[in-house]
Formats: structure tokens, sequence, C-alpha cells
């Protein structure tokens, strides 16, 4: 079964086909990077007008790169949940206007599980169950992927998700966005104990996390020494401050293995492109023989790719929606609206 599948959700819009949930066919996508740079982050205006400027091109593109058309296409899978709502409805609209004129199904799928399947591509042989990390810009999830439809919530973030506490720690250090690409880049050969960070403790979880704490103490760091006209060591800071997120990822995610009983540890989302989280979390799963599957580099940011293989299991599992379709802005991994 192909699927034409359509992301939207953010600032990258892209297209891809891919072949009963696993192969790849092609995956085409259009950065809005140089757009939001001088912003210093994603403005959801600028990112929805964007994506309909994109978003023909990016999907002809899908199709060649795969050397089919919509003769050859079974479904047609979208994001539309959660994301920016203006972002979200640009691909929703496009997805529903394409199932309309061609009468192919519409499946819709939601973000993060997107992200999960991921490593459906990367990995032919991951099966659920498993235990999953989720980070990304605006998530921090620890979840049980029960089936490939069927999730439950371990933990997630009170406050603000991991990838945030990376992105405004690295524009507090004047690093370009996407900040928590640049950190990581310019940490690689700092000392992760060169400067100390509070260890934030959540009352109630030992599962949930907080990063505003962190976030803040960085950010008054950074603040504090431009004040004295002192630098700090941008590579040990960065070293040491990725430590401190990760340190908390990390041991939540092994707390909830060891109390839930999975020896089976996924990582997804883009912060699950950070060399430190993927070293740390590889240590840990050699250290107590858990199988690790992460996502490969190109799949672990926002692209179509994912949205293809999670249409495929979502389609598996009866998940269709009509035309009336709707984005939402937000919506928790175990619901699901058509
Ligand atoms: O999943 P994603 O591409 O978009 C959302 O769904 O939010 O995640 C984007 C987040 C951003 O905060 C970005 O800075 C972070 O992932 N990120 C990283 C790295 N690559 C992307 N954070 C740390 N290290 C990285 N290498
Ligand atoms: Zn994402």
């Amino acid at each position: 079964m192909k699927i034409l599948a359509i992301e939207s959700s953010c600032d990258e819009t892209a297209a891809a086909v891919v072949e009963d949930g696993r192969k790849v066919l092609s995956n085409s996508v259009a950065t809005q990077i140089k757009e939001h740079i001088v912003y210093g982050g994603v403005v959801p205006e600028i990112a929805s007008r964007m994506h309909a400027e994109a978003i023909c091109p990016v999907v002809e593109k899908a199709l060649d790169d795969a050397g089919v058309t919509f003769g050859g296409i079974d479904a047609i899978g979208v994001t539309y949940a959660p994301g920016l709502i203006g972002a979200l409805l640009v691909g929703v609209n496009y997805a529903k206007g394409l199932s309309l004129s061609t009468g192919l199904p519409l499946i819709p799928v939601h973000h993060l599980r997107s992200h999960i399947a991921s490593n459906y591509i990367t990995s032919p042989a991951l099966e659920p169950p498993f235990l999953c990390l989720v980070v990304s810009g605006g998530h921090s999830h620890i979840v049980e992927v029960k089936d490939y439809t069927r999730f439950s919530v371990i933990g997630l973030t009170r406050d603000d998700a991991a990838g945030e506490c990376m992105d405004k720690a690295a524009r507090a250090l004047g690093l370009d966005y996407p900040g928590g690409v640049n950190l990581d880049r310019v940490s690689t050969d700092g000392n992760p104990d060169a400067f100390k960070f509070p260890r934030p403790k959540v009352d109630g979880s030992d599962y949930d996390f907080s990063f505003s704490g962190l976030k803040t103490a960085a950010v008054n760091l950074i603040h504090n020494a431009s004040q004295k006209g002192e630098t700090l060591d941008t590579a040990d800071f960065g070293a040491s401050y990725i430590n401190a997120v990760t340190n908390c990822l990390c041991e939540n995610t092994v707390k909830a293995a060891k109390d839930y009983g999975y020896k089976r540890i996924v990582l997804a989302g883009g912060v699950s492109a950070n060399s430190r989280l993927r070293e740390k979390m590889k240590e840990i799963c050699l250290q107590n023989k858990w199988e690790l599957f992460m996502p490969e580099l190109k799949y672990c940011g926002d692209n179509a790719a994912m949205v293809g293989s999670q249409a495929y299991y979502e389609y598996l599992s009866g998940n269709v929606a009509s035309l009336s379709l709707n984005a939402y802005a937000t919506m928790p991994i175990d619901e699901q609206r058509n």
C-alpha cells in the first residue's frame, strides 16, 4: 500500500510517499529556517504563508521522486495535530482537497505518533510494545507504545519541553535558530561538568519533567556574565547544560523502564538527534542489556516519511477521516478525533 503523506505542523513543509509503512519511496522537505532565522524562532504567521507557497511543489516533488502519479497512490495521510494551527490547516486542507478530487481515503496522523513511527523506517524489525522517550520542540513525553495505535503516557513535562529549553539557552548564548542543533554542534568538545545546574524535581511523579527552572538558571547565568563583561566558554556551558537536560530525560526514562518492565527503549522527536542524549542512552541500554532504537538523523526532525509510516498503521486499525476533518493545536497522543 502506497501512502502520500503531508506534514506542515511547524516550520517544515514536507511530503513523502511510503510503502507499507516502512519503505520510503520519496521524502521531500522545504525548510523555512532562512525565513525565521532573523526572528530567532518560528513566527507562526510567516510559517503558514510559507506552507501555502511550498505545499504544491513539495507534493509534486514527492510524487515525481517516487515515480508515481495519483493512480499509484492508495491513501493520503496528513498531520492534523498538535502544532501551529495555521500551519496545520494548510496541510489538512490540501490533503482534504486531494482526497476529494482523487477519491482516496484520508488518514489523520498525530504528530507525536509519527515521530515514534520514524523508528519503523530506520529499524524495519522494530515492533511494539516498547517504551518511548519522545522529545521535540513542544513536547517531552515518556510513552508506553502498546501497539501501533495504542499509547499510554507515563510522564510528561509540567512546563517547557526539552527542545524549547535547548532553544532558549542557545538563543541567550547568541546562537542562531534552530538553537538546539547549534548548541549541540558548539558543545561537542565542551566539559559537561564545568557548570553546575539545578536538578529539578517534580512533586507527585517520578516520571514527569520540569525544565523551566533549568532554562531560567541558564539564561540568568548568561545574562549575569554579560552584565559583568565576562565571557562564558560556550562549549563548556553548552555541554554542561545539555548534560543537565539529558540527565533528567534519561533518569526518568530508566525509572519508567524498570518500574513498567520494558527492555526495549526507543527515542523519537527532534531532540533525539542530540549527540549527548544518543550517547548516554546507548551507555544506559548497554549496561542494562536493553535494546535501543533511535531514528536515523534525517528522520529525527519533522518530515513526512514518518507521517506516511504511521498513516499506514492508522489505516490498518480503521482510522480514516471524513472531509470534515479539522486541525487541532493541542491533542493528547492517546486521543483520536476524526
Ligand atoms: O520534532 P521537532 O523537529 O519539531 C517539533 O515537533 O517541535 O523538534 C524540534 C526541536 C527544536 O527545539 C530543536 O532545537 C531540537 O528539536 N533539536 C535539537 C537537536 N536537533 C533538533 N536539540 C538538541 N540537539 C540537537 N541535535
Ligand atoms: Zn516534530
